[in-house]
């Protein structure tokens, strides 16, 4: 490592990251972080060093600073010899730096025997940086980690913070909420061994009096972890915002032996000056980066049996339900939950992935082939580390459950968890996958997870208190990763849809390896509007797969039309889920036309500038999606509100303002010829005559 000038500059696409040292060379600190250009000036973090009470270090805007050296205001790692005193005093011990794109800060306590590096990372094309810390026990004794977040982002907010998380429960993931901070801790977090449904590893930060939309300075992180988690928000007694984030260890704490090295999960960084739709927009970038040379391929448009047959799974109602969606232009049909032995409901099969025979009596591979001889892929529902107690799997290797010796083991939809930690839980898992796709001819597959672990324990191995500690939530973490990795490197053709009873396994690090995931089991017209507005302000259209449902509204359950739900749904990534064999023609024909539609516009928005217009709160809301090089414009818009032959202001248009267009540009719509110049569509907006039966919308635009 090279001595350290005084100040390391990041930057990316647009954005400068500074860093320097604070305390006298005690710690890192946030020089400035915003548009390039923002470092020229004094730190807006800067601030007086009279302290009372406290210490300088609990008033500094640290990078990543140890619980003693910050006694008070929330310390990043919190370590300790095992039976010793709570708590690190480091120096800085040196520095690397590759040009303006990478940063290694390292900090080093000898006396406990532990060494810290903090690393940072620019995302090319992005506005994003990285940034993890790794923690070396350099002594003879082992060290115990409490708390080793993987990173502290400070933000110089004016007027106190407003913070926006996504927040809810089963079925209602992913909504949008905002909170002001202006003294005192804001914390969300997730102790289900995956990010949960209550809340979602993410937080974008603003000033306190931001406007709701457009030009405001907006920071956001998301954590790529599948596991626990924590992100905590603390008003600093400077008047802005520390935000920490990392892991929540399932047994308290970690122990590093002599010589080990715990690396955390990564941290992404955003920033855009842009409002949350800008901050969306990076996210959306960073997504396409995660995804790599696999968003060229194109999102087939996917018909699922689940709302049709649930577990009442045979071939000729399957095979009755893809002849239909296959004249709808339906191109790949998944079989959900259901299709293995003993699965007549959700009490028993999981863990034996063999087809029921009684269910497809010509056998299964005669089943596949018929489907897709129909045009139509094939893609199956599992659930790799659910485990039915009343399964044959259960019985040959009940110590592959978590469970705590002595204690009931929990069930939750009848279900039991594996141990996806263990290799021979591993094993048998990726063997299970790679016998189901060698020897089908299956290329999509839907892995699912129902239950959180509960009694997390190994037979045999108490975890915790110490000596025992396991960390087995990083060893399930680290499992279920290596299968997903499997599936890509060994079977690169097949689709992989990441699922947790809905929503609850969407992160970067399931991003990263999944082509879609499903965000919800609310599939309701109003509800789902509302769940996929929260989803992209946070993710990309093309990980976000959505569909067609005959469900009334769990949450809203005002009806929408056939159209409201198509519209809604060709937002992301198309299906279908509804009992289309009920449908009737004329539902069929309309649902033909959208689904030939959407083929014509997938690319847009899988690739497009999204700009959310308004909120489903709004009684007219959209998303415009521009097609890189600007060609095209699609917008979706729906009418929320009463079905009472609005627009609400009687004999006119409802109107959205369309975004980020050059006003000299002139656009036609290609369904009606209707030429809107630039500046009409930014200043007065795109008009919608909603009426009873009219309540969405989707206009292409085409740039003249
Ligand atoms: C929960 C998923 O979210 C649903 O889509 C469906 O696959 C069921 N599990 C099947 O059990």
């Amino acid at each position: 490592m090279t001595a350290h000038d005084d100040r390391w500059l990041l930057r990316t696409d647009t954005t400068t990251y500074a860093v320097t040292l604070g305390g006298d060379g005690r710690w890192a600190e946030l020089a400035a972080w915003g548009p390039h250009g923002a470092e020229d000036g004094p730190s807006p973090l800067e601030r007086s060093r009279r302290t009372h009470f406290i210490t300088p270090a609990d008033t500094a805007p640290a990078e990543y600073i140890p619980y003693g050296l910050r006694p008070f205001t929330g310390a990043d790692l919190i370590a300790s010899r095992p039976g010793g005193d709570r708590g690190s005093w480091w120096r800085f011990t040196g520095a690397a730096q590759d040009q303006d794109r990478a940063l290694r800060l390292e900090f080093t306590d000898d006396l406990l025997g532990l060494r810290t590096t903090l690393h940072y990372r620019t995302v090319p094309g992005t506005d994003v940086v990285l940034r993890w810390t790794e923690l070396t026990c350099t002594g003879e004794t082992e060290v115990r980690l409490e708390r080793f977040d993987s990173a502290a982002v400070n933000v110089p907010v004016q007027g106190g913070a407003r913070l926006t998380y996504l927040a809810g429960q089963w079925s209602q993931e992913f909504q949008l909420k905002d909170v002001r901070l202006e003294r005192g801790r804001f914390e969300t977090e997730s102790t289900q061994g995956s990010a949960g449904h209550a809340y979602h590893p993410w937080l974008a930060i603003q000033d306190a009096a931001a406007p709701a939309e457009g030009a405001t300075p907006t920071y956001g992180i998301a954590l790529e972890w599948s596991g626990n988690w924590r992100i905590t928000a603390d008003a600093e007694p400077g008047g802005s915002v520390r935000v920490r984030a990392g892991r929540v260890p399932h047994e308290g704490a970690v122990r590093l032996a002599p010589g080990a090295t715990l690396v955390t999960p990564r941290l992404a960084c955003a920033f855009s000056p842009d409002g949350l739709g800008g901050l969306a927009r990076v996210w959306h970038r960073y997504e396409r980066h995660l995804t790599g040379a696999r968003i060229d391929r194109p999102r087939k448009v996917l018909y699922n049996s689940w709302e049709a047959t649930g577990f009442d799974v045979d071939a000729a109602g399957q095979l009755e339900l893809a002849r239909t969606a296959a004249e709808l232009g339906a191109e790949l049909f998944v079989v959900d939950d259901g299709w293995f032995t003993g699965r007549p409901d959700d009490r028993g099969g999981l863990g034996d992935w063999d087809p029921d025979p009684a269910e497809f009596p010509g056998g299964f591979d005669r089943f596949v082939e018929d489907v897709r001889a129909l045009g139509l892929d094939f893609g199956l529902w599992v659930e790799p580390e659910g485990i039915s107690p009343r399964s044959g799997l259960y019985a040959e290797h009940p110590e592959w459950v978590y469970r705590i010796d002595g204690r009931p083991a929990t069930l939750v939809r009848n279900q039991l968890l594996l141990d996806l930690g263990r290799e021979d839980v591993q094993d048998f898992v990726t063997g299970t996958l790679d016998r189901l796709l060698d020897s089908h001819a299956v290329s999509y597959l839907k892995w699912d997870m129902n239950r959180p672990p509960t009694e997390r324990g190994r037979p045999g191995h108490p975890a915790g208190p110490d000596p025992e500690l396991h960390d087995l939530d990083a060893a399930h973490v680290a499992g279920y990763l290596r299968v997903l990795d499997h599936l890509r490197t060994a079977h690169p053709h097949v689709t992989v849809e990441g699922c947790a009873g809905g929503g609850a396994r969407v992160e970067h690090a399931t991003l990263a390896r999944t082509d879609v995931v499903w965000p919800s089991d609310n599939t309701a017209p109003l509800d789902r509007l509302r769940i996929q507005y929260g989803y992209l302000h946070a993710h990309a259209p093309h990980t976000m797969s959505s569909w067609v449902t005959d469900a009334p509204g769990i949450f809203d359950p005002r009806p929408r039309s056939l159209a409201f739900r198509f519209v809604s749904s060709l937002t992301g990534v198309l299906g279908i889920g509804a009992d289309i064999r009920r449908w009737t023609p004329e539902q069929r024909a309309e649902a033909a036309r959208w689904i030939a539609r959407y083929k014509e516009i997938r690319d847009v928005v899988h690739h497009g500038e999204v700009h959310l217009l308004g909120s489903p709160e709004d009684p007219t809301c959209g998303i415009q999606y521009e097609e890189p090089g600007s060609a095209r414009l699609v917008v979706a818009a729906w009418n929320t509100g009463p079905l009472d032959g609005a627009p609400l202001v009687p004999g006119r248009a409802a109107r959205l303002r369309l975004r980020g267009l050059r006003p000299d540009a002139v656009y036609a719509d290609t369904a009606t010829g209707i030429r809107y110049s630039g500046a009409h569509l930014l200043h007065s907006g795109l008009p919608f005559a909603w009426t009873a039966e009219r309540d969405a919308e989707l206009t292409v635009l085409a740039r003249q």
